[in-house]
């Protein structure tokens, strides 16, 4: 049986280590889909290339002193998670130039009022208290997120939720340079992990960077261990022998998705009071523990061999500039820009 062949574009900003709700979300998802073509029987096969949104950052920090370091330890967390670079292109936006050309094209094709009302701008606005202000590259985020999809033709874009507005977004503006200009690109489709959101030790709704409540990739067991301990758990279950509610506790989340052998008798456990919260939490460090054990011992490996990760950069980026310069003159033939 043939297969049909999609290319995958998704990214992430660089702002450093990763934690498991970023490998739930997203990067997990990335390693599935570049392995489907190891399956004889997959309906798809997918070609991934990932993109570290380095000039997104500006959009929200114009301080640019952590970038650089930010992005090794961004690579270095996807390398260990299992992305296989010689296969799926990593790549800087910003050493792409064609992602700027393509931004400011597609920025004439798509009006204020309809970027106003993206919802995953308005969160932010409002998370950030920004008041009524916004920069003029803030307002073109999904903009330029469309140039990084649309730049390599990217059909399939694995992410999370909250981005799904810009997928959208980016269909709009494919369509719309399609009607004016003549067909060049396909209109992605957005596509969510099982596992959307993981939430956070502090029982919040999602693991965030900038909450400090997940557990790192890179966590070694004794921090895992830690962090754990402190983990929200059933507010009504004081003491061992109390029974728990395993729905409302963050812990048994964990246990769900990091321990689904032991889920049922957790639950039971749990339930029953025969479990106390400690044993419980003790447990689910060492599956999670376990779970990362691979990951941090090639994280190891690429920490003390950041040549061959830059390398690994120099690679991509050639791959990637020689697809985008592909797409440029596209581009430029069906605007009948540059003719002579
Ligand atoms: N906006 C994405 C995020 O914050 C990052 C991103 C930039 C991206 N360009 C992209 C994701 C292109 C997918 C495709 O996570």
């Amino acid at each position: 049986m043939g297969s049909i062949k999609k290319r995958i574009l998704s990214g992430m900003r660089p702002t450093g280590r990763l934690h498991l709700g970023n490998y739930v979300g997203a990067l997990e998802n990335w390693v599935k889909l570049q392995e489907s073509a190891a399956s004889a029987t997959a309906a798809e096969v997918f070609e991934n290339f990932h993109l570290i949104a380095d000039y997104h950052v500006l959009t929200t920090d114009l301080d640019t002193s952590a970038i650089y370091a930010n992005t090794i330890e961004m690579v270095i967390d996807w390398l260990g998670a299992g992305i296989r670079p010689e296969v799926s292109p990593i790549f800087r936006q910003s050493q792409i130039k064609e992602h700027a050309e393509l931004f400011l094209i597609f920025s004439m094709l798509i009006t204020k009022e309809r970027l106003e009302r993206n919802p995953t701008l308005k969160d932010q606005v409002r998370d950030l208290s920004m008041g009524e202000t916004i920069g003029y590259g803030h307002l073109g985020y999904p903009v330029l997120q469309a140039a990084d999809i649309l730049i390599y033709k990217g059909e399939v874009v694995p992410v999370g939720e909250d981005q799904l507005p810009h997928v959208e977004i980016t269909r709009e503006i494919a369509r719309k340079f399609n009607t004016t200009y003549g067909p060049v690109f396909p209109e992605p489709e957005g596509r969510l992990t099982q596992f959307a959101r993981l939430t956070g030790l502090d029982g919040q709704a999602q693991m965030s960077k900038s909450r400090g409540n997940g557990i790192l990739l890179s966590d070694p067991p004794p921090e895992i261990t830690a962090k754990m301990r402190k983990a929200v758990t059933d507010p009504q279950k004081i003491r061992r022998g109390d029974p728990g509610r395993p729905d409302i506790c963050t812990v048994f989340t964990y246990h769900r998705k990091f321990n689904p052998t032991e889920e049922t008798e957790i639950r039971a456990g749990c339930e029953s009071g025969q479990l106390g919260c400690v044993d419980c939490k003790m447990r689910c460090a060492s599956r999670i523990a376990e779970f990362l054990a691979p990951m941090r011992e090639k994280r190891l490996y690429y920490e003390a061999h950041v040549d061959e990760v830059k390398d690994i950069l120099n690679e991509g980026e050639k791959r990637a500039r020689h697809e985008a310069q592909k797409t440029m003159a596209d581009v430029h033939n069906a605007m009948k820009l540059g003719e002579v």
